[in-house]
């Protein structure tokens, strides 16, 4: 029996809608971006990007049905991310959910942004090239479990141990700055423009890596993170330079800046990989489209390394519906008092 679900996203500065069959096949993935509207001010502007979800809403969840050539009556439920995020953003999915719930008759189900994120590995995509997109010998394309899985975002840098479906153990995640987050302040001080990460990963292209030892946070012991230490670093050695800051000095600030991340991030998944015995790491978030950190991540890590193309790893709808249909199956509803939680966490 195919199994239909409308996904809806809204929670930062993405409108996504997407409808996924039996939360593998992807038959519509549409996302209204509005980085050129928080551009101009260096990172997510929350009230702009909340107006902005309330015009973009209802065009994108009907562009994903038209591209899915699906009606209404065509579909299961909805699925929609009710947290974390930014409350504004929230809201406008949740609310646009609900009505679409109680309109058209349809189950609600609820997701957690970062569930999302891992389902992401779930969906069927055509074969990806390049750094760390291998596949687990013998398991066709299913994630075996137990699994690790990376999720950098610009909310996020979360380690999480899933054994089974639904079952999820933190193993370590960010003392301050998520690493997007970093990403994004870094290159605003080097005024590289925003979003920060594709903009240090092309900046970075033209530099040397070992021209700055920015520090790196270990915290033995643990598998969290922190990269407050890195971004001040970067500040501090930044004001030693007066005047005009030649184009090399912002690539290699660029390039050690990236090397500085992503090696604390691939050796401390690699060790914990390791430690707790995984069959394989998936790389999920904005983040993980950065191709240094693929690259490190496949030479450290001994299991295979699974990655997303480009629109899987940045927020979207589709796995959002994938998260929703495991939901789904295991029975979850949601009532139409759902509120939002902006703080939610996935375990
Ligand atoms: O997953 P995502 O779209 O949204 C959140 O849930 O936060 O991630 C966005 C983040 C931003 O901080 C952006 O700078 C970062 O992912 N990002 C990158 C790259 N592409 C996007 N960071 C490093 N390298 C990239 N190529
Ligand atoms: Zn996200």
């Amino acid at each position: 029996m195919t199994l239909r679900i409308l996904g809806i996203e809204t929670s930062c500065d993405e409108t996504a809608a997407a409808v996924v069959e039996d939360g593998r096949i992807i038959l519509s993935n549409v996302v209204a971006s509005q980085i050129e509207l928080h551009a101009p001010y260096g990172g997510v502007f929350p009230e702009m990007a909340a107006r902005a979800h309330i015009e973009a809403i209802s065009p994108v969840v009907e562009s994903a049905l038209q591209q899915a050539h699906l009606g209404w009556q065509d579909l299961e439920a909805v699925a929609v991310t009710y947290g974390p995020g930014l409350p504004g953003s929230l809201l406008v999915g949740l609310n646009f959910a609900k009505g679409v719930s109680l309109g058209r008759n349809l189950p609600l189900v609820p997701v957690n942004h970062l569930e999302g994120h891992l389902y992401a590995h779930w969906l069927k995509t055509e074969a990806v090239s390049g750094p760390g997109t291998a596949s687990v010998p013998g398991t066709g394309d299913i994630p075996p479990f137990p699994l690790l899985a990376l999720i950098v975002s610009g909310g996020h840098t979360e380690l999480i141990l899933m054994r089974e479906h639904g079952r999820y153990e933190l193993v370590g995640s960010t003392l301050d700055d998520a690493a997007g987050e970093a990403f994004d302040k870094v290159a605003r001080m080097l005024d590289l423009g925003y979003p920060g990460g594709p903009a240090i990963e092309k900046a970075a292209q033209q530099g040397n890596s070992r021209a700055f030892d920015f520090p790196r946070a270990w915290l033995p012991g643990t598998f969290d993170f922190s990269f407050s230490g890195v971004k001040t670093e970067v500040l501090r050695t930044l004001g030693r330079y007066n005047g005009p800051r030649p184009l090399r000095l912002i690539a290699d600030m660029a390039a050690s800046f990236q090397a500085a991340v992503v090696e604390v991030l691939a050796v401390k998944t690699a060790q914990a990989a390791r430690e707790l015995g995984v069959t394989c790491v998936l790389l999920s978030g904005g983040v993980s489209a950065n191709t240094a950190l693929r690259t490190a991540m496949r030479s450290r890590v001994t299991v295979p390394v699974l990655s997303l193309p480009l629109v899987l790893c940045t927020d979207n709808a589709a796995m959002i519906a994938a998260a929703g249909t495991y939901r789904y199956q295991a029975g979850v509803r949601a009532a139409l008092d759902l509120d939002i939680t902006p703080g939610a966490r996935l375990v």
